[in-house]
C-alpha cells in the first residue's frame, strides 16, 4: 500500500492549491493571494487564505492550515495516501497497479477504515453502472425505465446511475469474490446481516441506483428507486447514515452543480433526484436537491460556499406550501437572499421541464421568482383576511423572518416593505422584532459566549498554537519563532559563497537550545537532513506526521496576515519584507535570542552564587558572573541600540 517517492514527488509538482481548494470552496482573488469562507468553521466574513506561491492555506479563524495535501485530508477525512491518490486522480497521475489500491482481502482490511469505505462505495457505484448497462436484466428493466423518462446515455453517465438486480445477492457475492471486506461492506451501508446468521445479503435489489456525491464527485451513498407500483414498497430506499455520510449535510447533485453554480450565482433548490437529473439534462445546471427532508443548516452553508441567492422550485401542493414556510429560516438566518418558484398544480421541476423545455422553464423561473419574505407576508395576509387575530399572528410570523436576516441593510428594507405589506409602521414592526430577537436571546443564555465570539472581529478571534501565554513574552520566544520562520522560508537561499542561509543559522546556533519544544524540534529535523546533505523547505515540514509541527510551520509560514502587528506592539524583531536584508534581520534575531540566553544564564548563576556555601563555591560562580557580564556586554555592543 505505499506508493512510490517518485509519483509522491510528481504528484507534489503537480498540485496547484487554487485548483485542489476550488474543488471545495469558491475562492476570490485578493492580492496575491485567495480568500473565501472557511470550510472548516462558519464565518460570514472571508479568514480563510490560499496562497499559490506558498503553496498553502490557512485559516485566520480556526486556526486550521497545511498544504494541498492536508486540506483534502481533511475535508473529505480520508488519510495522507488516500489524499495522495485523489490528487493524483485529479491531474491524470497514474500511480503503478502494484502500489495502487490492493485487492487482497487482507490488505483491504488494512487500510484506514474510511479509506476502505470509500473504495467499497466506488466498487459499488462501478458495479451497479456495469450492471444497468451491460446485463441483461438491467437493460430490460432498469436501462428501459430510464429511457422512458427520458434520460438519455449522457445524462446517465454525468449522474453514473446504475442498476440492482432482483437476487438477493449478486453484489455482495461479487464484492466479495474480488477481495472486499464484509464488514466495510456492511459498514458502507451496501449489505445486510441475515438474522442470526453471519451471513449477508444485498441492501437494493431490483432498483435504480443513484449514486449520492460529496462536494469533491466521491461516492457516499446511494438512492434507490423501485420500479414496482405496488404501496407496500416504498418507492426510495436510502442508505443509512455511514461515517461517511450524514443525510443533513448532503445535497444531491451539487458535484454536479457547483461550478454552474459559481458562474450563475444562483442555486436552484428541488426536491427530488428526478428533479435534479431532468433539469441538468435539460441545460439548467445550476440545481441540487434536499432529497426530501428539510433543508438543514449544514445543507445551506453547503451552498453558501459558491452563492448566496438561491431559488427554491416548490411543487405547487399543498405539503409544498408548508414545507416552505417551515425550512427557509434557517436559508435567511445564514445570510442568504432567497426566492420562491410555484410550480402549476400537479407539476414536479422534473415533469415540468419535460413537458414544456428548456426555455419555457427558465422563463417561469424567471417571472414567477418571488422574493421569499415578500411571498410570505403576502400569503399569510391573504389567509388572514379580515380575522385581526390571524393579522397579529401573520405580522409576528413574518418579523420573525425579518430578524434572522443578518444583514441590516437588508434586514431594514425588507422592514419596510413590511410595513408597506401590511400598512403599519415601520417602528411597531422593529419594536416587534427586539421582542422576539430578546426572547431567543433568553431562550438560550447557554449559548452566550457563543454570541459574545460572534461579535468578535475574527482577527481577534485568532488561536495562534504556537503563541505562548501573555506571562511568557519576557522569554525569548518571539525570537526564536523569527528564527525558525526565516529557516523555513529561506533555508536554501545564497549567504556567502558556498553556503546556504541554513548553514549559517545552524554555526551561529551551535551550542544554543531552543527553549520552546516545537521550534526546537524542527530545528534538530533540519540539522539532521542538513548533515545528510538535504535542505528541507517548509513543504518537506508540511509532509511530516507529528500535526504540531505541521501545524507550527503553516502558522509562521502564512505569519504576513497575523503576526506583524504584534510584532511592533511586543518590541520584537521587525518581520522582514521581502525586500530586507536576509542577512541582517536573521542576525538581530539570533543576536537577541543570544543576548535572552545570556540573561537566563545570569539569572541562574545568581542563584547558585546566593546559594553558595563555601568560599570556593563563591569564587567560582562569581568568575562566571564575570565571564557571563563580558559576553553580555559584547553582544550588547554587537546589537547596538535594538537591545530593549
Ligand atoms: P419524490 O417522490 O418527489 O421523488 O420525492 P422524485 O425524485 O421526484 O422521484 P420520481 O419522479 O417519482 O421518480 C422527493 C425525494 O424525496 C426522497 C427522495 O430523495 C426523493 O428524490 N424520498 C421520497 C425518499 O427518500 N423516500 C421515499 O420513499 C420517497
Ligand atoms: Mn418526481
Amino acid at each position: 500500500m505505499h506508493i512510490l517517492r517518485e509519483i509522491v514527488d510528481k504528484i507534489y509538482q503537480n498540485i496547484n492549491i487554487v485548483e485542489v481548494v476550488n474543488d471545495y470552496v469558491n475562492l476570490q482573488k485578493s492580492g496575491k493571494d485567495y480568500k473565501a469562507c472557511c470550510p472548516f468553521h462558519n464565518e460570514r466574513t472571508p479568514s480563510f487564505f490560499v496562497s499559490p506561491a506558498k503553496g498553502i492555506f490557512k485559516c485566520f479563524g480556526c486556526g486550521k492550515g497545511g498544504d494541498a495535501v492536508t486540506f483534502v485530508m481533511e475535508i473529505e477525512g480520508v488519510s495522507y495516501g488516500e489524499a495522495l491518490r485523489q490528487l493524483a486522480k485529479k491531474y491524470k497521475i497514474e500511480i503503478p497497479e502494484s502500489t495502487n489500491f490492493s485487492t487482497t482481502s487482507d490488505e483491504i482490511q488494512k487500510q484506514n477504515e474510511i479509506d476502505a469505505l470509500y473504495i467499497a462505495l466506488n466498487f459499488a457505484k462501478n458495479f451497479y453502472q456495469e450492471q444497468l448497462l451491460y446485463t441483461d436484466e438491467g437493460k430490460a428493466i432498469g436501462l428501459s425505465y430510464l429511457k422512458e423518462r427520458g434520460f438519455n446515455e449522457l445524462t446517465i453517465q454525468t449522474f453514473e446511475l446504475g442498476y440492482s438486480a432482483s437476487d438477493w445477492d449478486t453484489f455482495y457475492r461479487t464484492a466479495i469474490r474480488k477481495g472486499y471486506n464484509a464488514e466495510i461492506l456492511e459498514k458502507a451501508g451496501l449489505i445486510q446481516k441475515k438474522e442470526g446468521k453471519n451471513e449477508y445479503y444485498d441492501r437494493f435489489r431490483e432498483r435504480i441506483m443513484f449514486p449520492i456525491h460529496n462536494v469533491s464527485g466521491k461516492v457516499i451513498a446511494f438512492g434507490a428507486r423501485t420500479l414496482k407500483k405496488d404501496k407496500d414498497t416504498p418507492k426510495y430506499l436510502n442508505s443509512p447514515e455511514t461515517p461517511l455520510y450524514h443525510k443533513s449535510k448532503v445535497l444531491y447533485g451539487l458535484f454536479q452543480a457547483k461550478k454552474s453554480i459559481l458562474q450563475k450565482d444562483e442555486c436552484l433548490l428541488v426536491e427530488g433526484y428526478a428533479d435534479v437529473i431532468s433539469l441538468h439534462q435539460a441545460g439548467i445546471t445550476n440545481v441540487v436537491a434536499s432529497s426530501g427532508t428539510s433543508l438543514t443548516q449544514e445543507q445551506v452553508r453547503l451552498i453558501r460556499r459558491f452563492t448566496s441567492n438561491v431559488v427554491i422550485l416548490y411543487d405547487g401542493d399543498e405539503a409544498g406550501l408548508n414545507a416552505a414556510m417551515r425550512g427557509v429560516d434557517i436559508i435567511l438566518e445564514e445570510g442568504l437572499s432567497l426566492k420562491v418558484v410555484w410550480l402549476p398544480k400537479d407539476e414536479d421541476p422534473d415533469s415540468f421541464v419535460q413537458k414544456y423545455g428548456t426555455n419555457a422553464t427558465l422563463t417561469y423561473i424567471q417571472e414567477k421568482a418571488q422574493d421569499f419574505i415578500k411571498f410570505k407576508t403576502e400569503f399569510l395576509l391573504k389567509n388572514a383576511q379580515n380575522d385581526p387575530f390571524k393579522r397579529g399572528e401573520a405580522i409576528r410570523e413574518v418579523v420573525s423572518s425579518i430578524v434572522k436576516i443578518p444583514d441590516v441593510i437588508r434586514r431594514n428594507l425588507f422592514f419596510k416593505e413590511c410595513s408597506q405589506i401590511f400598512g403599519i409602521e415601520e417602528e411597531i414592526l422593529i419594536r416587534e422584532g427586539n421582542k422576539i430577537l430578546s426572547k431567543e436571546l433568553k431562550q438560550k443564555t447557554s449559548t452566550e459566549t457563543e454570541i459574545f465570539t460572534e461579535i468578535l472581529p475574527s482577527n481577534l478571534q485568532n488561536t495562534d498554537s504556537t503563541e505562548p501565554s501573555s506571562a511568557n513574552f519576557s522569554n525569548s520566544y518571539f525570537q526564536e519563532r523569527e528564527i525558525i520562520r526565516l529557516l523555513l522560508c529561506y533555508a536554501d537561499y545564497p549567504v556567502e559563497k558556498d553556503e546556504v542561509f541554513g548553514q549559517y543559522l545552524w554555526k551561529e546556533l551551535q551550542g544554543l537550545h531552543f527553549e520552546n519544544s516545537i521550534f526546537q524540534e524542527i530545528f534538530e529535523i533540519f540539522i539532521r537532513n542538513l548533515f545528510e546533505g538535504k535542505i528541507l523547505s517548509y513543504h518537506d515540514f508540511l509532509q511530516i506526521e507529528n500535526h504540531e509541527i505541521r501545524q507550527t510551520v503553516v502558522d509562521l509560514v502564512a505569519e504576513k496576515y497575523t503576526l506583524s502587528d504584534k510584532w511592533f506592539e511586543k518590541g520584537g524583531v521587525r518581520v522582514p519584507t521581502k525586500d530586507e536584508k536576509l542577512h541582517k534581520v536573521a542576525y538581530e534575531a539570533i543576536m537577541h535570542m543570544k543576548w535572552k540566553v545570556i540573561q537566563r544564564m545570569i539569572q541562574e548563576n545568581q542563584k547558585h552564587l546566593k546559594d553558595a556555601s563555601t568560599d570556593e563555591e563563591q569564587n567560582h560562580f562569581l568568575q562566571i558572573h564575570a565571564e557571563l557580564k563580558n559576553i553580555e556586554r559584547e553582544i550588547a555592543s554587537l546589537l547596538g541600540n535594538i537591545v530593549r
